[in-house]
């Protein structure tokens, strides 16, 4: 079902993404992968199906979910949690049953028990090694960006995998593709994976051609009949990003005609907190990004005046750094010397909202 909101899992799914499937499978001949793009442009989906449909072992950990809001970090406990669920759901698999009882460690800690960070980290080293000895794995750490905030440090672990496990393949996807790239840290000579060669596969939005085909597909599934008006509207404001075609799928199958209305109010709201929260990392981000949906494409000079208008002063190296940041999280593209959003939705989030 194309309109279906959870990632794709299965091959048969998945939409378009042919190369980026090719490639993937060849990478996997590599140590390391990383899979870059925006949010909602399809990276999970890609993963999942294109290793389901090798039917090769492997563990996804989701590490945007072992992030904690309130400490806004990535506490040991919980990436371990997630790593040791990833692992139980491959164990299911007959070929490597006994795999958790080759595991030795205790897999399971009582719920708020404090645990050094040392013992943890061992214990996810136990976990690679337990993979590599049972013939080798494919390790995706999703959202991996958010290993940065992690209280183990995973770079040294991922070093070591790579370095001596030679039947590790680690795939790392990241939407703030500059987050990404800081924390694996290959042209950081301080870095543990400094030099370490690694593929990577980035992933673009849908061509309007391609959008449009995807949407009268998923209608198609749907058995409704769509205005080629409305199909239109739809692929010249959704810019591509299959994550928004999707939901404006479901909505217009829900509500008809105003889907396009709800798919910017209802995306706005969903935006919210994820906004919020970057936003509470830096005064200046919101101010910043409303200045760029404001102007819609905006110079630099531009940038810092509308930020100075709104808080008095604003020095260049504090707007600066903080651009940059942005860029890095993917919420500003830069493009010439212009600034711009490049989520539409994201654009009206900021118009809307704040
Ligand atoms: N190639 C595809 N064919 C069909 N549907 C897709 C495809 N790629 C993504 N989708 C759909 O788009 C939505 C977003 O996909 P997915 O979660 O894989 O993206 P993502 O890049 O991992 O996003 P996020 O940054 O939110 O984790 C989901 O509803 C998914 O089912
Ligand atoms: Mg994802």
């Amino acid at each position: 079902m194309l309109f279906s909101t959870e990632p794709k899992d299965s091959i048969e799914d998945l939409f378009d993404r042919e190369r980026e499937v090719e490639k993937l499978k060849n990478s996997l001949k590599e140590r390391m992968t990383l899979i870059l793009g925006p949010r909602r442009i399809g990276k999970s989906s890609l993963v999942l199906s294109t290793l389901n449909s090798l039917g090769v072992n492997f563990i996804f950990v989701d590490v945007r979910r072992a992030y904690d809001d309130v400490s806004r970090k990535v506490p040991a406990e919980r990436l371990y949690e997630e790593m040791r669920s990833s692992l139980l759901r491959l164990s299911k698999r007959e070929r490597v049953k006994d795999i958790i009882g080759r595991l030795n460690v205790s897999l399971e800690y009582p719920v708020g028990a404090r645990i050094p960070i040392e013992e943890i980290k061992n214990n996810i080293l136990k976990i690679f090694e337990t993979l590599n000895d049972i013939g080798g794995a494919i390790v995706v750490f999703d959202e991996a960006q958010y290993l940065r905030y992690s209280t183990v440090g995973l770079r040294p672990v991922l070093a070591h995998v790579y370095d001596y496990m030679d039947g590790i393949t680690t795939i790392l996807t990241g939407s703030e593709v500059g987050l990404l790239h800081d924390f694996v840290g290959v042209d950081d000579p301080d870095s543990e994976l400094y030099g370490r060669y690694h593929s990577s596969i980035e992933l673009k939005p849908l061509d309007r051609e391609k959008s449009r085909e995807f949407l009268r597909r998923g209608f198609g599934e749907l058995g409704i009949d769509v205005d080629e008006g409305v199909l239109e509207r739809a692929v010249s404001e959704l810019d591509g990003i299959i994550g928004w075609l999707v939901y404006f799928g479901k909505l217009y199958a829900d509500r008809g005609e105003e889907a396009l209305e709800d798919v910017r109010s209802m995306g706005a709201r969903l935006l919210r907190k994820e906004l919020d929260e970057v936003f509470s990392r830096s005064p200046y981000y919101a101010h910043i990004m409303k200045a760029i949906a404001t102007l819609g494409r905006a110079r630099w000079k531009n940038v810092l005046n509308y930020v100075a208008a709104q808080v008095g002063r604003a020095s260049n190296v504090t707007v600066s750094r903080n651009l940059r940041n942005l860029i890095k999280m993917g919420f500003v593209e830069k493009d010439g010397d212009e600034y711009l959003i490049a989520d539409p939705i994201v654009r009206y989030a900021m118009l809307e909202g704040y």
